[in-house]
């Protein structure tokens, strides 16, 4: 068997991404809070409750158990609604706990990326519609100039909005995610308001910072036309494409958010991004229906022979990695990789989903394509929206009633490989024997 390893550039960034409503417990002053108490909404009326208690403190365990296996960097989110629990009112001791948070990362030596926006909003917020409410990106400015200010001493990397294409999709269109509208003109105001917060965002962090590098998490799921009648199944195809993929990062740059017959001017967009945050979990094929209006006349599926995670929400595939990979290059700026991970309970895929979807990082950084940095969702099994408690993304997992942290093998997995900046076939010989002939194929 040939030996070898896939080493990454020096001061690649390895970490784990989280967000606020997942991680932290206790979240009761926004949207998805009230959200989790109305019956039918979460799986099995799952609530997020203490979530992994890092409000409590947790966080100073996990971020040890991050730094001990290997992980140079962290991606978190602050939430608004505790740094401003009212629309005249900050709360000094909220931004003191993550200040003490970043700065345990900065002790610990691991870089901080931190996202302003996460999916949930302050009650107040939402109360005033949230943000079909044309008011809301400049309440958000508020609250970026007030949080950027107090954090700026600890962190120079910042996501100013988490998958707007997610959340506008979810919110306004599936309505899975509060308000649970199914209201696509009111999902287009949205998505525009989104743009103009991210625009507001962007200007307010550099004025305050001059070194800050300013980005977009984008969820990327490529939509593939399943075939054989190709030119049909395009139809779909470019619809959900251009609405979910590619709407938003265009618009950071040709000052225009086009779909369909929507579009909306937002000029000062242009140019706002300092690099590309790809969050990259799996692609779909797609297939023409005509009775599904809704869904842009197509039916999504996964290849039969794909394998799925625990409730076949993922299909493992990495080569849909590359393409969104080489894509996101295109933009012309820096690829941070701001998510990618898989639901694995009994973590019988997620070796396999790691070194097979790291090992296409590594054949982009071979075309020298500026990829700097990865970070896997999720460090520690966390509250997954309407999923609930059912997806468990940690590198460990966690005993929602004991708080306990269970070690699952992915994570020295990834510690082997973020430790030695590399993965070699030793390791993945060792930890994912069924992807050893795939990525070190005897000559
Ligand atoms: C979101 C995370 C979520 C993950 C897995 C991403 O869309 O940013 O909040 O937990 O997917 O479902």
């Amino acid at each position: 068997m040939p030996q070898a390893t896939f080493t990454f550039p020096a001061g690649f960034l390895w970490g784990a991404a989280t967000s606020s409503h997942q991680v932290e417990g206790n979240n009761r002053n926004n949207d998805w809070w009230a959200w989790e108490e109305q019956p039918g909404r979460i799986i099995h009326a799952h609530r997020s409750g203490l979530a992994c208690d890092w409000w409590g403190g947790r966080w100073r365990e996990d971020f040890d158990r991050a730094r001990e296996t290997g992980q140079n960097a962290h991606r978190l989110s602050v939430e608004w609604s505790r740094i401003q629990p009212a629309p005249d009112r900050w709360d000094e001791d909220a931004l003191e706990r993550y200040r003490a948070m970043l700065r345990g990362l900065y002790e610990r030596g691991m870089t901080p990326m931190v996202t302003l926006h996460h999916f949930a909003n302050p009650l107040w917020v939402a109360e005033r519609g949230g943000w079909e409410n044309d008011e809301t990106p400049v309440l958000f400015a508020a609250f970026v100039q007030k949080t950027v200010e107090a954090l700026q001493e600890y962190c120079t990397m910042w996501i100013t909005i988490n998958e707007p294409n997610v959340y506008t999709f979810m919110s306004y269109v599936s309505g899975l995610f509060p308000p649970g509208k199914t209201d696509l003109r009111a999902g287009m105001k949205v998505y525009a308001n989104l743009l103009k917060g991210h625009v507001l965002a962007y200007r307010i962090i550099h004025n305050l910072q001059r070194e800050a590098r300013v980005g977009v998490a984008h969820a990327s799921r490529p939509i593939i036309p399943a075939g054989p009648l190709t030119w049909l199944d395009s139809i779909p195809a470019n619809i959900t494409n251009s609405f979910f993929n590619e709407a938003f990062p265009k618009a950071l740059m040709t000052g225009k958010l086009q779909v369909l017959n929507f579009s909306a001017h937002v000029p000062e967009a242009i140019g706002t991004q300092d690099f590309f945050g790809v969050n990259y979990y799996t692609q779909e094929l797609v297939k023409f229906d005509l009775t599904r209006a809704s869904d842009a006349f197509g039916r999504r599926f996964y290849p039969k022979d794909a394998e799925l995670s625990t409730t076949g929400f993922i299909a493992h595939q990495p080569e849909g990695f590359f393409k969104v990979l080489k894509w996101a290059k295109g933009f012309g700026l820096p690829v941070i990789v701001t998510e990618n991970g898989v639901e694995d309970a009994d973590d019988h895929l997620r070796p396999r989903y790691l070194v097979e979807h790291l090992h296409q990082v590594w054949r982009a950084v071979n075309f020298n394509w500026p990829i700097k940095g990865y970070f896997h969702w999720s460090l520690v099994d966390n509250f997954e929206w309407e999923r609930g408690w059912t997806q468990r993304f940690g590198l460990w997992g966690l005993d929602v009633d004991t708080q306990q942290r269970i070690r699952r093998p992915s994570v020295d997995l990834y510690a082997a490989i973020c430790k030695q900046n590399g993965i070699s076939s030793e390791m993945v010989e060792k930890y994912a024997p069924g992807s050893l002939l795939k990525l070190f194929p005897p000559a």
